[in-house]
């Protein structure tokens, strides 16, 4: 499977799979565990998840999830919320989430939204859960151009491998400024939402005549549509969640297929990247 690799050398395969609820009802939970595996199996190797998720819930079921298969081979992602973000809790938060995902490191850490700690100090924390080997990188979440430019004059703050920010068809805003920004600096984006939570991010997007016409071209769903879209996009990656195998054999799928020059601009002409700055959008 295609990948990025990070400045520190990491190989990210462009797919991942996003938890967000994950976990929270019991009745999906086999369903759950079993698209998660079935990711794994088909060369998926990025899990992104929170602490916030269910309350540890996701990374739980996460935990039994990939408990058969070799760690090394697994990226997981985790994420510290602002309140943990400093020197008094996120050493406890972070262990928290290593043993809820039964692992005992994480392969990268992100400060899920920027709270009331200084930055300088969470950076600190950062780099010493690095130094224990708690976590093997870090970088940030909805971080907008100006966080960026900020995190990056610190000191270490140079280390921030990764920025994980709202990118979907429907909502382009980090095109005009942020992602070139982070591009120059080989900072990939990693889109959350990019099926716009199965369209209701956006009501319309998944029945837009051109969505619906180009899926059809191409034999897809609208919603796989929507993922080509993202995958399309270079120095990205992209983390649907799926809870169901079929979804993710669908999302899966999408690495096969490829938009056209054309059928892409006609996509940018249906929805086209932003011709001036709009802060970042967050959900
Ligand atoms: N850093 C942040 O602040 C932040 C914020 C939001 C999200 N995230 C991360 O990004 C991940 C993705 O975002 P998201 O979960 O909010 O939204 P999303 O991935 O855009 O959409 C998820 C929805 O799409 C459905 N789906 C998945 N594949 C599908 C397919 N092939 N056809 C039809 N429906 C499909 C899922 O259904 P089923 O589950 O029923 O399969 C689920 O209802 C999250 O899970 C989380 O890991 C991060």
């Amino acid at each position: 499977m295609k990948k990025i690799t990070l400045k520190n050398g990491d190989k990210l395969t462009l797919l991942g799979m996003g938890t967000w609820f994950i976990g929270d009802n019991a009745h999906y939970r086999q369903e759950e565990i079993a698209a998660l595996r079935y990711g794994i199996e088909h060369g998926i190797n990025l899990i992104d998840t929170a602490e916030m998720y269910g309350n540890g819930r996701a990374e739980r079921l996460i935990g039994e999830a990939i408990a058969p298969y070799d760690r090394n081979s697994l990226y997981l992602i985790s994420k510290v919320l602002p309140n943990n973000a400093n020197k008094r809790k996120m050493e406890q938060a972070c262990n928290n989430s290593l043993k809820a995902l039964n692992t005992d490191y994480l392969d990268m850490y992100l400060y899920h939204w920027r709270g009331t700690t200084p930055l300088a100090e969470t950076v600190e924390c950062l780099e010493a859960l690095k130094n224990k080997g708690k976590i093997k990188a870090w970088g940030v979440s909805n971080f907008d151009l100006e966080d960026m430019q900020e995190l990056l004059a610190l000191p270490n703050g140079n280390q921030c491998q990764l920025n994980e920010v709202l990118f979907h068809l429907g909502s382009r805003g980090i095109e005009y400024a942020l992602k070139p920004y982070q591009d120059k600096l080989a900072i990939p984006t990693v889109a959350y939402c990019p099926l716009a939570q199965a369209g209701s991010l956006q009501r319309n997007l998944l029945r837009h005549p051109e969505v619906t016409t180009i899926a059809e071209e191409l034999n897809c769903t609208p919603y796989q549509l929507l993922l080509l879209f993202v995958l399309a996009q270079p120095n990205m990656i992209a983390i649907p969640k799926a809870g169901q195998v079929r979804h993710m054999k669908e999302n899966i799928a999408c690495l096969d297929m490829q938009l056209t020059q054309q059928q892409l601009a006609r996509l940018n002409n249906a929805f086209p990247s932003p011709t001036h700055r709009i802060h970042l959008d967050i959900v």
